[in-house]
């Protein structure tokens, strides 16, 4: 063999190599998700190596971006609400009622993803396409340059500006028919954003639906049976969700170290364990295989530096009952093969046993971030579809 075909060769087997990864049996396409997963896991080493050359770590991620196009049925335009860059989706076709309304926050991981990328852009024109609703998309100011609660409050502030009389007029919204919604991280920032809109005199118009998708809930416990079972799955593993979740309070690596060991949470926060208990939270069927031992507790000092990671805008699921039995209909997606589907899973028995209105979505066959493949992933569309049908049909 001559060396030019040798080295094909070798490169291709390499590349076999580098894409293939073993992925559970009732996976559809699963060519498609290696393939998809492959250029997930190049971006992260890409990310990796910027990082190490001193520039910023998402730089290449720019090329998501898009910008306000307006099509033949939606009016998009970039606005600043309370001074936080927002897009704002509108129906061109005018209507003699008010119209309903989704607040959406993005995910990645309060360190990446931004409104003007592609799939969030489309997501936003398919809402208004389904829904005839008006769609405001917000920004927040993202980790490793800042840290909680920025991102927190940039996301509250955008909500405040817009749930007021005069702002909802102008977009011609029916303030009983608003709904707060986020994937991931934006999850985690649409549940605590809730939270906090039940005990904010200020704002008078509340949201009438909370709907989180794969939201992250809780920093407390990263060995629930979900991050055992799932931490080298597509398309986020555990490494790097303890990495985002340490990211969002600190660059201090120890903060990520210890939660990597999940030791990060001090003896005179114990209490709070019981809120993330999966043992008595979880649904039996998911606790199979897996044994409960109490947590082994950290070192004060990293919980002195960086309380964030105990508060309960970080983490809704540390909220009380009192507090929980006053949130508004819930919508919750979870996916099976997702680090992240413990805490939805938590949230939901929680919010029930507190008499909440939950809607649980649990889907048996994708990975986290299941609604942004749309395009390319049958899974995807249908669950999207199911998803923006459930809007229709209740906000
Ligand atoms: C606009 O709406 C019409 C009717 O619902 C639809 O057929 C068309 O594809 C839409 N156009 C775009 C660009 O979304
Ligand atoms: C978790 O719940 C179990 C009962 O299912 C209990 O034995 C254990 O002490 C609880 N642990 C914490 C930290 O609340």
């Amino acid at each position: 063999m001559g060396k030019k075909p040798l080295s094909l060769l070798i490169s291709c087997a390499l590349l076999a190599y580098f894409v293939y990864t073993p992925v559970p049996e009732n996976i559809e396409q699963p060519w498609k998700v290696m393939i998809a997963w492959a250029l997930v896991r190049v971006h992260i080493q890409v990310a990796v190596l910027l990082d190490i050359l001193g520039f910023p770590p998402f730089a290449l991620l720019h090329l998501l971006e898009v910008s306000p196009i307006s099509d033949a049925n939606v009016t998009v335009t970039d606005t600043l609400f309370n001074e936080v860059p927002v897009r704002v989706f509108e129906p061109k076709q005018k209507s003699s009622t008010m119209r309903r309304a989704v607040f959406y926050i993005h995910g990645g991981g309060w360190a990446m993803g931004d409104a003007t990328w592609i799939p969030y852009d489309d997501l936003g024109r398919e809402m208004v396409n389904k829904l005839d609703a008006v769609v405001v998309s917000t920004n927040y100011r993202r980790s490793p340059q800042y840290h909680f609660p920025t991102q927190f409050e940039d996301v509250y502030d955008a909500l405040r500006w817009f749930l007021r009389k005069k702002v909802l007029a102008e977009y011609g919204v029916d303030p009983t028919r608003i709904s707060i919604a986020g994937d991931s991280a934006g999850g985690n920032l649409a549940a605590a954003a809730t939270q906090k809109l039940l005990d904010d005199p200020a704002v008078k118009i509340k949201v009438k639906i909370q709907s989180l998708i794969y939201p992250a809930l809780q920093a407390l416990d990263v060995d629930l049976p979900s991050y055992r079972e799932n931490a080298h799955m597509p398309m986020l593993r555990k490494y790097n969700m303890v990495l985002f979740w340490s990211l969002y309070f600190t660059s201090d690596k120890a903060l990520k170290e210890a939660m990597l060991a999940n030791q990060h949470t001090p003896v005179e926060s114990s209490h709070l364990f019981q809120f993330v208990n999966w043992s008595t939270l979880l649904p039996e069927r998911f606790q199979k295989g897996h044994l409960y031992t109490n947590p082994i507790h950290g070192h004060s000092d990293l919980a002195k530096k960086y309380p964030g990671f105990l508060d309960v805008r970080a983490s809704p699921l540390l909220a009380d009952d009192s507090k929980l039995q006053r949130l508004p209909l819930t919508h919750i997606l979870t996916c099976q093969y997702d680090v992240l589907r413990d805490d939805g899973l938590m949230y939901v028995s929680r919010l029930r046993a507190a008499g909440v209105q939950v809607v649980h979505e649990h889907v048996e066959d994708w990975f986290h971030g299941v609604l942004s493949f749309s395009k390319y992933f049958r899974a995807s569309r249908r669950e999207l579809n199911k998803y923006l049908k459930w809007l229709e049909e209740n906000l």
